[in-house]
Order: C-alpha cells, then structure tokens, then sequence
C-alpha cells in the first residue's frame, strides 16, 4: 500500500489492488498540506467524527468522486439525510464494514462528537476510531481520544503494524498517554498526527520519537507518497 499524509488527522491509503481510502479530509484549512480537495479521488472516506478538523472536506469530495463515506451510524445517517452522499450507515461499536479489498471495524474512542449546526454543535453521537485490515496489515486509527486501556484488545489477535495516535492533547491524548497507546497497541510503527495545528495542541514529535524504542516512530513528509 501507499500513504500519503497531509498534516492533522488526514492521511490517504492507497491500496495495491486499486482502491483508495482517505481518511478526515481536512485539507482547505489545513495549515501544513499544499493539496487541494479538488485533487483528491478517493473511493472510500472515513471519518472518525464530526468535527470540523476531521469532517474538513470530506462532503465537497464525497459529492465529486461518489466516494462512499464510513461513520458511525447515527453520524453516517445524518450525512445521507442532509447531503444525500453514500454512506456506510450500520456501524456502532465493534462493527465491521467488509469493504473490497479491507476491512474495518468500528472502535471505540473517548471523544464527544459533535456537528457545526449554524454555529452550534450538534451532538452526533460518540467519535470512533478504526482498525483497518488490509494487505495482511492492521493499522489503528486512534481518532481524537483520550488515553484508554482497552486498546490493549486491539491487538489481542494480531499486533498493529502501524498505529495513527494523536499527541497534540487539549482534546486528546498527549505525547506520553501516545507512548502508552503504542504499547497496548503493541505497534510496530507509530505516526503521530493531530499537533501544532492550533496554539491549544503544540507537541514536539521529536520528544514523543525518544519516547519509544529506536524506529517505531515515522515522522512523515507532508504530500510525500510512501510505501508500507
Ligand atoms: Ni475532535
Ligand atoms: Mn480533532
């Protein structure tokens, strides 16, 4: 597969049989990535939530490419209902979405979620994480949560290959709550996402590398396209 990370949450997965997955699309106001929305042609986009840095873009492209979304269900219906784009709309808790080519399974994360209703957040129900499993990988996609240890159930049958933690804290984990979610994840390789975007979410990533043994923690190029 290849990924390419744009800065925050969003990040593409290119898959070797041909599908593309794009997941919390926040690209126009995204401070780091040079790509445009328009330049996106995904066929699948996750969302782990509602919130404006995660949902970004994500109808604009949807509307464009016909690209199905996957959500938990209350959000996913809500999408369907207001801007009639594709959804996956039956996934609650420990859920799995059999797509073509992967899978992923709805997990839990400890967020609120909440949708920009005319400048009032409309509750949408609990923000989620996911674990994808393609290729004979499992990648974990913590979403915005807080530290929790029933991530260890992650990785109760397979450890994950590569886990997307937040580090930026204020409205999720922080780089040493990260460090321990990579160890119940037992990840192999860890990409820190979601810090030094807005003032409340500064982290060094340098300091959360030195948190981990040698080689676990991958720092991408922003836009740069690589193989895992
Ligand atoms: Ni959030
Ligand atoms: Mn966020």
């Amino acid at each position: 597969m290849k990924i390419t990370y744009f800065g925050h949450a969003a990040f593409q997965i290119k898959l070797n049989a041909g599908k593309t997955i794009l997941f919390d699309p926040f690209i126009s106001e995204n401070p780091f990535t040079k790509v445009t929305p328009e330049k996106l042609n995904p066929d699948f986009i996750v969302l782990t939530h509602a919130h404006a840095d995660h949902l970004g873009n994500a109808i604009e492209i949807a509307k464009r490419t016909k690209a199905t979304i996957v959500a938990q269900t209350d959000f996913a219906h809500v999408l369907a209902r207001t801007e009639g784009v594709a959804v996956i709309d039956y996934l609650n808790f420990g859920g799995t979405y059999y797509g073509p080519e992967f899978q992923l399974k709805l997990c839990p994360a400890w967020h609120t979620d909440a949708m920009d209703y005319q400048g009032i957040p409309l509750p949408m129900g609990v923000a989620a994480g996911f674990a994808l499993s393609a290729e004979d990988k499992l990648i974990y996609i913590a979403g915005d949560t807080g530290l929790f240890s029933d991530l260890k159930l992650v990785a109760r049958k397979q450890p994950v290959d590569l886990a997307f933690l937040p580090i930026g804290g204020s409205y999720t984990m922080d780089s040493s709550d990260a460090a321990l979610a990579a160890e119940f994840l037992k990840a192999k390789k860890v990409i820190p996402i979601h810090y030094n975007t807005f003032p409340p979410i500064k982290a060094d990533p340098i300091e959360f590398q030195q948190m981990l043994p040698q080689g676990v923690v991958e720092l991408p190029n922003v836009d740069e396209e690589f193989d895992f």
